[in-house]
């Protein structure tokens, strides 16, 4: 049997402290990153949605004019009343009988919800 000495000691408390500390740490990344990012949401918005809502979601996008039922116009009451669920249930699912499509297939989760992001962050800033 080996004979434990003060610095054994100190040395095993440390390590104990070290693992304590270790542990109380946050833990790492959860799969689904929060809160959205905004800057990726700002890529997505303006690759999908500028060309229909504008770059500063006024609904005065470049196709606009040329639409029957006119994209929406972020900053109205009427759009930002709305929830964060029920705006993305829109981007998720679409509107029917609008060019507002479904983006289930073709953006993810997280893309929905930083083009969300990107959108509230837009309704903030006046003209
Ligand atoms: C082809 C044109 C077009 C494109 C592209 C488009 N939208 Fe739309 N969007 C619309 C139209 C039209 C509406 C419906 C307006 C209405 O119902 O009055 C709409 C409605 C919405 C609404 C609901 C607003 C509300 O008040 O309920 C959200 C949110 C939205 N779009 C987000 C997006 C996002 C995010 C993208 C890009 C990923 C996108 N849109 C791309 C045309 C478009």
């Amino acid at each position: 049997m080996p004979r434990f000495t003060t610095s054994h000691i100190r040395a095993l408390l440390l390590a104990v402290a070290l693992v304590a500390a270790l542990a109380a740490l946050p833990s790492p990344t959860p799969a689904q990153d929060f809160p959205p990012d905004v800057v990726r949401g700002k890529a997505v918005y303006q690759r999908h949605c500028l060309s229909c809502h504008g770059a500063g979601g006024w609904g005065d996008g470049p196709d606009a004019a040329a639409l029957r039922v006119p994209p929406a116009n972020f900053h109205r009451f009427k759009s930002f009343l709305k929830s964060d669920e029920e705006l993305l249930r829109t981007i998720e699912h679409g509107i029917v009988f609008s060019p507002m499509h479904s983006w289930q297939g073709q953006l993810s989760e997280t893309e929905r919800q930083d083009a969300l992001a990107y959108i509230r962050l837009l309704v903030q800033q006046g003209r």
